[in-house]
């Protein structure tokens, strides 16, 4: 079993993550990893934060000599606005907290439940760990899983499938590395013009946008995840994976809520089997999942995200101590932050479907783990003949 815990605040000196359970002597791919975190800072739309920080990875503990020795593994991400924080953030009692305090609540936004619930005056207390800053982390963990599965030849691609009201027709061929060098992420050039224009209307209007990003995982193999139990399906963890990054409110695998439109008929998908191919389907409506497995297919999920709660153009709040009426509070923020939500959720996918993979395949070491999972395939295919 691997897990990870992590920590950080958004204006804080940096994000740490330490993961625990990996076996030993698994190649680490840090270039991967930076190139991930690049990945999350771009996309058309992003403030001015992004500006400031160009996250590099630094692994502090658990990698020697490009690989996992099989004790925790230590990741930590500094951020380079520490330097304008630092007397405001500090620890140490003293801290110049008035010079940023927030006291407008910003609706959408963790600010009021949580000042409320952890008893903070200074309404910062609670955003500064809310913030989206936290999924740098989450994407380095995810790009270190990503890393692995690439050994596996498992791979990820995240794509963006809509922003507001614009819709893209997706082009599967299209999902490559050169995609991360355009401006929204999306394989539809057509769509694309229109995702710039509406996300430079909503930023002259101080307003912000949402959208919907899709994970393509290709490569697994059938039987990952389960059926028996509720928490070990695959289809369970995913969702939790991709609803817990923030602003993410809906999530759907493979045809999801289409599926209750349409009869039984266009909504399953037909079983086929060839000598030599053994079993196989014609089309993957059901997104790689059967029973909280994967069948084979290449997993398909997606996830919605809404418009960002910090605009410009604020919306009416009420001030959390002196409860007057008031505008909800501006902090430094993204008009659109779909293209990157793609890739924090391309990386909270392939922790969760990496955890599923050692779970079937786990060792103390890479060898082992890889001798478990190349017996498991002859068996499949045993199976299929
Ligand atoms: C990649 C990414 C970037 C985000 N950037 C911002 C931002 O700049 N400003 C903001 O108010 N919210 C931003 N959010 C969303 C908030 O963090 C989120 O709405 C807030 O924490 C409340 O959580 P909830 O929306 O899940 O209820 C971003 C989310 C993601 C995934």
């Amino acid at each position: 079993m691997i897990r990870y815990l992590e920590a950080g605040e958004s204006h804080g000196k940096g994000l740490v993550a330490i993961i625990e359970g990996l076996p030993a002597g698994i190649s680490i791919d840090i270039a991967f990893i930076n190139q991930q975190l690049a990945r999350r800072q771009g996309g058309h739309g992003r403030g001015g934060r992004m500006k400031i920080e160009k996250d590099k990875v630094e692994v502090l503990t658990g990698v020697r000599n490009g690989k996992t020795l099989g004790s925790p593994v230590t990741l930590m991400i500094h951020n380079k606005d520490w330097a304008n924080w630092e007397q405001i953030m500090a620890a140490e009692e003293g801290a110049a907290i008035d010079q940023k305090r927030v006291t407008l609540p910003r609706p959408g936004h963790a600010d009021l439940t949580g000042g409320i619930k952890y008893g903070h005056q200074d309404l910062r207390n609670i955003l500064e760990r809310a913030s989206a800053r936290e999924t740098a982390i989450r994407v380095a963990v995810g790009a270190l899983a990503q890393s692995v599965l690439r050994q596996f030849g498992v791979e990820l691609w995240s794509h963006v499938v809509s922003i507001g009201s614009v819709e893209a027709l997706p082009d599967y061929t299209k999902l490559n590395d050169a995609l991360y060098d355009t401006p929204v992420y999306c394989t539809d050039e057509e769509a694309e013009r229109d995702m710039i224009k509406i996300i430079d209307e909503a930023k002259e209007q101080g307003d912000t946008l949402g959208g919907v990003a899709e994970v393509v995982v290709l490569g697994l193999p059938l039987g990952i995840g389960t059926y028996v139990h509720y928490d070990r399906k695959l289809d369970g963890r995913l969702a939790q994976a991709v609803m817990s990054i923030q602003a993410f409110k809906g999530v759907e695998i493979g045809m999801g809520f289409q599926a209750a439109q349409v009869p039984g008929s266009q909504a399953h998908d037909e079983i086929f089997y060839e000598a030599g191919r053994g079993f196989y389907h014609k089309t993957n409506r059901c997104g790689g999942l059967e029973g909280s497995m994967t069948n084979g297919e290449p997993v398909v999920i997606r996830g919605a995200m809404k418009p960002i709660p910090t605009l410009y153009q604020p919306l009416r709040s009420a001030d959390f101590v002196t409860h007057a009426e008031g505008l909800a509070s501006v902090e430094r923020s993204d008009a659109c932050a779909v293209p990157a939500a793609a890739i924090v959720m391309q990386n909270a996918v392939a922790w969760t479907v990496l955890e599923s993979m050692l779970e079937k395949f786990g060792g103390d070491n890479w060898q082992e783990v890889k001798r478990n999972y190349d017996s498991y395939l002859d068996a499949v295919k045993a199976a299929m003949q």
